[in-house]
């Protein structure tokens, strides 16, 4: 029999499941060191595609095997990811003795361990547009048996508009991060769209925040390996080592466009999503595409 789909609780103002709580003492007390670089996002956003570019950009080339050898979510521990019978995020994280220690994490800006900002860690934020994002986590939440249960498309569109997913809504995670940006210097904002767009061209912008000096020959081949079908067949970055998800039911590595929203809004629903999105969002800056 399959195990209870986990249920959304409140925690410290935002919804979230207990595997992302329960180790919650040693997230708040975990000490970053100054050179970690954190790389944050709300779910679906990017995480794995940055993760990837991140971590062969510091590591090919001194350690070739590691990319061939060991799961993504090895590399880049998942900093708040406390699933039974597995190693913590922070466990990893604190194991391990790689300089930089690349972190993942979703948490909402107000909820991320001080001692990130305290170090004055490098943080790479990418951004989805919050129509595929929203397709991207109803997927998601398909087919991953610890999220919890989606609904159909209709209901799950729904709570996506009310904030009512894990980590919270979409709309206080994308603005609370932009702020940050602004007294935060060492925060790279990117966006998923701009990664499809022209992968090369934020392959250079992040290598210029992180100060490396990476030959063109080797960013041309990290861009090589990063696009989506290379990735797709990748055992050590597809997730197909992780038994919680059905890719019967969907692919971790499921389209990668910009677009998609198209094939599951309907009129009525792209209407609503429209104008509750200008609500929400009418306070900020913030700029997102919906086609590239
Ligand atoms: S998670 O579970 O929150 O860590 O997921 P995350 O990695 O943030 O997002 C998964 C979506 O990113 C797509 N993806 C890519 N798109 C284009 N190119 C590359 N290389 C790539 N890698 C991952 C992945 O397919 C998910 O999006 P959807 O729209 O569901 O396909």
């Amino acid at each position: 029999m399959k195990p209870p789909r986990p249920t959304l609780f409140d925690f410290h103002g935002v919804p979230m499941t207990h595997i992302f709580t329960d180790d919650w003492e040693n997230i708040k007390n975990f000490k970053a060191r100054p050179d970690d670089i954190l790389i944050a996002t709300y779910p679906k956003a990017g995480t794995t595609w940055a993760s990837y570019i991140l971590d062969h950009l510091y590591f090919s080339q001194t350690q070739p095997d590691r990319q061939t050898s060991i799961p993504i979510h090895e590399r880049v521990p998942f900093l708040e990811n406390k699933k039974p019978n597995h190693p913590s995020g922070t466990d990893l994280a604190n194991s391990m003795d790689t300089s930089p220690r690349l972190i993942k994490t979703h948490l909402p800006v107000q909820l991320v361990p001080k001692s990130f900002w305290e170090q004055e860690c490098r943080v790479v934020y990418v951004a989805r547009n919050a129509k595929d994002d929203a397709v991207s986590f109803f997927h998601f939440n398909r087919m991953d048996s610890v999220q919890p249960e989606p609904g159909d498309w209709n209901t799950f569109l729904q709570n996506y508009m009310d904030g009512k997913m894990v980590f919270g809504s979409w709309y206080d995670h994308v603005t609370g991060w932009w702020e940050k940006k602004q007294s935060h210097p060492k925060l790279h904002y990117m966006f998923f769209e701009d990664m499809i767009e022209d992968t090369g061209r934020e392959i250079d912008k992040l290598c210029s925040f992180l100060g490396l000096t990476s030959t063109a020959e080797e960013k041309e081949q990290i861009r090589h390996l990063s696009q989506f079908d290379n990735m797709k067949k990748d055992d050590m970055a597809n997730y197909s080592t992780a038994k919680v998800m059905d890719f019967k039911i969907s692919p971790f590595m499921r389209k990668g466009k910009v677009g998609d929203w198209k094939n599951h809004f309907t009129v009525a629903q792209n209407e609503q999503f429209d104008e509750d999105y200008k609500k929400k969002m009418k306070n900020t800056t913030l700029q997102f595409r919906t086609e590239v």
